[in-house]
């Protein structure tokens, strides 16, 4: 097999990362048991339930749980858990002083009190927010939306094994919440040997449509995979971006596409989150995964490329999963066609470009922004939800 071969077909199989798909979900019996017990109780935060979400459905697998201090300090300094296996952000659970932990049992629970799982405590421990800040996100700045998160948490975390309720979210949202094994059975059913996933925390635009296409042309199937977690403000909610998704699906066939929702929590690290979520599309069953331009990037914190270059820099057997990387895309007037400056030899003048802002602008403005930026369909239902 020649090199273009291999990168085209990638590695079939689509082992999880570390070798076994983790499953710690609690059956019914387990969870009410639980729920009446009188254990103490930490309340999660939105995030921090999105995690264990995904720690329970294996979507982080090889990790069983959050996080202790040896496993905090490797992945922040090295990307790489204790063991050597890659692993890029830290996933912790921090703990109020007010809350006291002996050995055993930890009830973690919703918003409303509700029971979402149990964790074994291994350990409590401080944990280097500082630290964490500079060199997972390169960034202590308090206005980085990840870095917030991480500085606003608890320096005091506990660590251990979980098991959590994994039932079927509510809502259109929801019930497109596959588990990792469950998408597998998906692609299996279908008979693809070859996925790419997509991430995405927006609606899907043109440029994005073109990626997912150029990759289509390469592989089996598709999973359009937008992350449904907690986002920062101004990130367009996931209700709304599930509709426009739901209309973009009607420009794929649909034999070629499946379309589920990831629950994790978004959280802007540019290159260090883009190996975090090839990892979990990994998981998932993908054996490719598009990076784009500043992908997980927010304001001007990251280089445009530096995600693609982080992530092309590892090891291939490391990783495991396939990155495709494209460069900038853009409808070009002169081309009529996407294209990237990788295929398109005309200037910038020619080609269709707007900015974030603008396009918010436009849509509260109730405007549409031109078809070859953003579908019709799409741009209509956003214009609907800045009216309501
Ligand atoms: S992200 O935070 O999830 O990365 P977004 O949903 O905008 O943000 O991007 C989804 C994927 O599409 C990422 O891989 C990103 O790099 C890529 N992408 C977005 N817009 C473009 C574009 N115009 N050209 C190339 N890649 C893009």
């Amino acid at each position: 097999m020649t090199i273009s071969e291999q990168t085209l077909t990638g590695p079939r199989g689509g082992l999880p990362h570390g070798g076994q798909l983790v499953d710690r979900r609690l059956d019914a019996d387990e969870a009410s048991a639980l729920a009446s017990s009188p254990l103490p109780s930490l309340p999660l935060t939105a995030a921090e339930a999105a995690d264990l979400r995904a720690l329970a459905t294996g979507a982080y697998s090889p990790l069983t749980g959050f996080m202790g201090a040896k496993e905090h300090e490797s992945v922040t300094e090295s990307m790489r858990l204790p063991d050597g296996t890659l692993w890029s952000i830290p996933v912790c659970l921090g703990i109020p002083d007010a809350v006291r932990v002996d050995a055993g049992r930890l009830a973690l629970r919703g918003e409303r009190g509700e029971l979402l799982g149990v964790l074994e405590v291994a350990e409590v421990f401080e944990r280097d927010r500082q630290a964490e800040a500079e060199l997972v996100y390169g960034t202590a700045d308090p206005e980085h939306p990840g870095v917030a998160r991480v500085l606003g948490s608890p320096a005091r975390a506990v660590a251990g094994p979980v098991q959590a309720v994994v039932e079927p979210l509510e809502g259109p949202v929801g019930a497109r919440a596959l588990t990792p094994a469950e998408t597998r059975a998906a692609f299996a059913e279908r008979g693809w040997g070859t996925v790419v996933g997509f991430q995405t925390r927006n609606p899907v635009h043109r440029a994005h449509e073109y990626l997912m296409k150029c990759a289509l042309e390469m592989v089996d199937g598709l999973l359009l995979h937008p992350l449904v977690g907690p986002t920062k403000e101004g990130d367009v909610p996931a209700e709304v971006r599930m509709r426009a998704y739901e209309a973009v699906l009607g420009y794929f066939p649909p034999e070629r596409v499946l379309l589920a929702a990831l629950v994790a929590p978004m959280r802007y690290a540019g290159p260090r989150e883009a190996v975090l979520h090839a990892l979990v599309r990994k998981n998932y069953g993908c054996t490719h995964f598009i990076v784009g331009r500043d992908h997980a990037g927010v304001g001007s914190y990251y280089g445009t490329f530096e995600a693609q270059e982080l992530i092309a820099s590892l090891p291939a057997e490391d990783l495991g999963i396939t990155p495709l990387r494209f460069d900038n895309a853009f409808y070009c007037r002169r081309c009529l066609a996407m294209a990237t400056g990788k295929t398109c030899p005309h200037p910038d003048s020619e080609h269709v470009a707007l900015s974030g802002t603008q396009v918010r602008t436009m849509l509260a403005a109730g405007q549409l922004p031109p078809p070859e930026f953003s579908r019709a369909e799409v741009a209509e239902l956003l214009i609907d939800a800045y009216r309501s």
